[in-house]
């Protein structure tokens, strides 16, 4: 973040006291804060509750061999059944849990009774392609109903599945596939994107020509496009319809894994954070209960990310159905037809708690009022935000322009790795100010450090650190210990580091700065500048690139990349093109440079370290910082010139 904003941030002194009405009638009230912090195991142990057990643990937490955390040991559960199995038991079969908005604007309930029966079919498929408990399952499917019910189906199997964003390229399916030695892949034919059918199988047929451990592929037909098929090829409806509608759950240890997913880290190979049952869940559904406010009985939940992300994981699957919230899950996009789509949504389907990202909400500001204003927002009472800091003045807009400047706003920070929301405002019960995440929830500990792991004063900045463990930590990087260790728990001994720059103000309020390490934050996905620098390097026309997160107004960060390319080529008028066409052949889409430079040299120390501080600063139109660590220092001139040069062009 640039001093600028940092600056801006500080002089942000606007306060909002919570609606005396809603903390009525909140689910949550401040003796929470009392009880957590008077016996924080204990306060975990009630929350545990919320959740059915086969069988109760006899420990809260062993930190016996910490980092490695066990939350509940010797408790057995099984998450499915926590999601659906016990609602239907309780009289609730026919209350809805998903709204399908399709694409194409077509929609659908579907009942717990129904889901469920769509799971236990599903869960006897995947037992009859050979899937047992402990097995990984790869899931590279768009937003339908059917990847939620994958994804129960593993739970509820113990066969731990990690879900692949399905705007990742096949390449990038390939290694998370190898890495988590997955035997099965479940998808779709395609996927409907602005009006169109979009493939998807392809990648998957690309993917696996080269995974060994995929021995079948499960394809759900969505758009009804022509696919290759081959011998190791289920189609969905052949199996899971024909199969029972009942199946018997096994309860596993509430450490079994539930689930690996892949994130950027530092380096170009991304870690895949492994999740596991019994804490997870405790505190995926409790803060899904205590930030959302959720009321079961009347409220309407819609959580915009993909399930192919931590938060359609935690906010679409596993927190809302574990409490039994009826929620909207959409298909398409948010400007088509229309760009006021999301908001003929809300409408549509009257929802009351809407939870998306800074990100869309600064498109949306951008696209005009006018969208918002022609549909009917009022039955919404509380919003949600997640992904990146949320800059004040997008703050405001959604809080008077979607929220009728009655509905509370939690930002909510927390990570992949942290497995559920860890800072947030509580509505009804805290305050909230534009822009900060505030204060960790009930049970959560966090400190802002200086470089020394001193704890700041108020009014000082620093490194985010967690200093407690909690329910829904992770509990490793898949296959890598050693990584896990040297990443989270190496830079501050004893303590979670973040990755998060964070300043603490004069009231003890948490403002996440954004990211401290070479980690972008795009759009809200995490995307690494190594990762972007191995792909650009792996053209063959580039010789060396450097890659950093630039401010950008809508996305937060914007990619820009210095290529220094080889020899023999020329830079052409196709030449960026077709190197951001590469990088999204090689990671997806998403991770598209905004911008590249073709440059005849890098900034380097003399020990040869590219020095991504100065490119950023000439990224965004800064003057230069210091220089004279630099092996040679006019490399920076001849850089800014080549760029003022581009800007004329
Ligand atoms: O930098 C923080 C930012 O997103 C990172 C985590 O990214 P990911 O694992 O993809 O999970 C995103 C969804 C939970 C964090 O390290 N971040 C997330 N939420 C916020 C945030 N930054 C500021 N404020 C937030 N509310």
């Amino acid at each position: 973040m640039s001093e600028e904003a940092l600056e801006n941030l500080l002089h942000e002194d606007r306060t909002f006291p919570p609606d005396p009405d809603f903390a009525a009638a909140a689910n949550l009230s401040a003796s929470a804060y009392e009880a957590a912090t008077e016996d924080r195991l204990d306060f975990w142990d009630q929350q545990a509750q919320r959740l059915s057990w086969d069988q109760t643990w006899n420990q809260t937490l062993d930190w016996s061999a910490a980092p490695f955390a066990k939350w509940f040991v010797g408790g057995k559960l099984n998450a499915s059944v926590n999601c659906l199995d016990r609602h239907v038991s309780a009289g609730y079969g026919d209350q809805t849990a998903l709204i399908f908005e399709a694409e194409s604007g077509d929609s659908r309930h579907i009942s717990y009774r129904e889901l469920l029966e769509d799971v236990c079919r599903a869960a006897n498929a995947l037992e009859a392609l050979g899937i047992e408990a402990g097995d990984r399952v790869a899931i590279y499917m768009p937003m339908i109903p059917e990847a939620v019910v994958a994804m129960l189906a593993c739970a509820r199997i113990g066969a731990p599945h990690s879900v692949v964003f399905a705007g990742f390229s096949a390449e990038a399916l390939r290694s998370r596939i190898d890495d988590a030695a997955a035997k099965l892949v479940i998808t779709a034919d395609g996927q409907f994107r602005r009006g169109g059918a979009m493939p998807l199988k392809p990648a998957v047929d690309e993917a696996v020509s080269q995974a060994e451990s995929v021995e079948n592929v499960l394809v759900v037909r969505r758009t009804g496009s022509e696919v290759e098929w081959s011998e190791r090829d289920v189609w969905w409806h052949d199996v899971v319809a024909s199969a029972s509608p009942e199946h018997t759950p096994e309860a596993f240890d509430a450490e079994h894994p539930l689930f690996i997913l892949y994130t950027s880290g530092t380096t170009g190979k991304p870690k895949g954070i492994l999740h596991t049952t019994g804490g997870y869940l405790t505190q995926a559904a409790f803060t899904h209960w205590a930030v959302f406010d959720l009321k079961p009985e009347s409220d309407v939940y819609w959580c915009t990310a993909d399930i192919g992300w931590v938060t359609g994981h935690s906010y679409i699957v596993y927190g809302p159905l574990a409490n039994r919230a009826t929620q909207v899950i959409y298909e398409g996009t948010p400007d088509s037809p229309h760009r006021g789509r999301f908001w003929e949504i809300v409408e549509r389907h009257q929802v009351s708690i809407l939870y998306t990202a800074p990100t869309a909400i600064r498109t949306f500001m951008k696209w005009g009022d006018e969208h918002p204003k022609a549909f009917n927002l009022s039955t919404l009472r509380l919003l949600g935000s997640v992904g990146e800091p949320i800059n004040p003045e997008a703050w405001m807009w959604y809080r008077s322009i979607i929220g009728n400047d009655l509905c509370p706003i939690v930002d909510t920070w927390w990570q992949t790795e942290t497995g559920a929301i860890m800072i947030s405002p509580l509505p009804g019960v805290t305050e909230a100010k534009p822009g900060s995440a505030m204060r960790p929830i009930p049970g959560i500990s966090a400190e802002v450090v200086d470089d020394d792991g001193n704890a700041v004063e108020p009014g000082g900045g620093g490194y985010l650190v967690l200093d407690q463990p909690w329910p829904s930590m992770l509990r490793g990087i898949w296959g890598d210990d050693e990584r896990f260790v040297d990443t989270y728990w190496s830079r501050f001994p004893g303590r979670y580091f973040a990755g998060d720059g964070a300043k603490l103000d004069k009231d003890g309020a948490i403002w996440l700065l954004g990211r401290v390490d070479d980690v972008m934050n795009v759009s809200g996905h995490r995307i690494s500048t190594t990762e972007v620098e191995s792909a650009l390097v792996s053209h063959h026309k580039v010789a060396e690139a450097a890659v950093v997160g630039a401010t950008d107004d809508t996305t937060g960060q914007g990619i820009v990349s210095f290529v220094i390319l080889r020899g023999s080529s020329a830079e052409d008028d196709g030449l960026v093109d077709e190197l951001r066409a590469h990088v999204a052949t090689e990671i997806g889409p998403i991770a598209k440079p905004r911008q590249i430079l073709v440059v005849a040299e890098l900034p380097k120390t003399r020990s040869g370290k590219i020095m991504r501080r100065l490119l950023r600063d000439v990224a965004e139109n800064r003057s230069l910082g210091d220089v004279t660590t630099l092996a040679d220092p006019t490399v920076m001139n001849l850089i800014a010139d080549g760029l003022a040069q581009g800007a004329s062009d």
